[in-house]
């Protein structure tokens, strides 16, 4: 599974300190704890003995330990202590399997048994106040969210009054060029846009940059006339099963007074204007391979449809 050779993102930064936090991705149930030192961990959530939830456990020390019979593991997964047979040493194969984590742009990124190759999308130059938004955990697939946040012919209707106006609903042309490694760009896309952003004063000429960043990623940027501020959007999608989705939003603006629940709540309105239309969508998985319609302004979403294909990605798609 091609999937495995990428990072994913399943939580924020700061999250595993509340306790063990289950995490759902690519079908696997995993829980990400902190010990009291060390490094977080990410481990498949399921106790070796009898099959528990690790994530309903608590965390001892540098240990978890199971809620059944109180097994108490690593942060590498090992089992190092079962207290109905004291002095007893476990064998290294009673382990709870271990994933790689790290942490970027604010968020744990995981790696399904530790096999990911590709680096993570880099995000230099973007401006330096960075707000992260969600979970929104959403029952459509990761791709189709990320299709929708590329699409900008929904604006009009789904978006009308915000970032679209239903007397102009028409896309006017654009090019798609594509990164070296094959991820589709559009450098330059401008849109007329009523209510652009938290602090619009009124409509305003926008010009957007869209970038697909990694299979189920991608960013924009809009920037606005004169002295408006620049925007970047990123979403970040966590696959977590076929045909649902965790959503992490994060904006990277130069306005540096509003406050932050100003913005927070302007991407919150948008995203619940998105949600219902999305959860809509029948199949809930991407089609890649045709038995959809397409016109010419669709042509980032058939970019993105075939660099999936190029990516070799068969989970949450069809
Ligand atoms: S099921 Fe986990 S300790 Fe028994
Ligand atoms: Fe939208």
């Amino acid at each position: 599974m091609k999937e495995q050779d990428w990072w994913w993102p399943v939580a924020v930064v700061g999250e595993e300190q509340a306790g063990p936090q289950p995490v759902v991705l690519l079908g696997e149930a995993l829980v990400l704890w902190a010990s009291d030192a060390g490094p977080p961990s990410l481990l498949t959530d399921r106790c070796p003995h009898r099959g528990t939830r690790l994530s309903l456990g608590k965390v001892r020390g540098d240990t978890l330990e199971c809620p059944y019979h109180g097994w108490r593991f690593s942060g590498a997964g090992q089992c190092l202590a079962v207290p109905a047979q004291p002095g007893f040493v476990p064998p290294a194969s009673t382990a709870a399997a271990c994933h790689g984590l790290q942490a970027s742009h604010g968020l744990w990124w995981a790696s399904l048994g530790g096999r990911a190759f590709h680096p993570l999308p880099d995000l230099q130059g973007l401006p330096a106040r960075r707000l992260v938004y969600g979970p929104f955990d959403v029952a459509t697939s990761a791709p189709r969210a990320v299709e929708n946040f590329l699409d900008t012919s929904h604006f009009a209707f789904v978006h009308e009054g915000w970032l679209g106006d239903a007397q102009h609903p028409e896309v006017p042309p654009y090019d798609v060029v594509h990164t070296a490694d094959g991820r589709p760009v559009i450098e330059s896309y401008q849109a007329w846009q009523p209510r652009a952003s938290a602090t619009a004063a009124g409509g305003a000429w926008v010009t957007y940059r869209y970038e697909v960043l990694s299979p189920f990623a991608a960013l924009l940027t809009k920037r606005g006339d004169g002295d408006a501020p620049q925007d970047s959007y990123v979403v970040w999608a966590c696959p977590q099963t076929p045909e649902s989705c965790r959503l992490w939003f994060a904006q990277y603006t130069t306005d540096t007074h509003t406050p932050d629940d100003v913005l927070r709540n302007f991407q919150v309105d948008i995203f619940g204007q998105d949600q219902p239309v999305l959860e809509s969508q029948q199949p809930k998985r991407l089609p890649i391979s045709g038995g959809e319609a397409m016109v010419a302004a669709d042509r980032l979403s058939a970019a993105y449809r075939r660099y999936l294909k190029q990516c070799e990605i068969t989970f949450a798609v069809c």
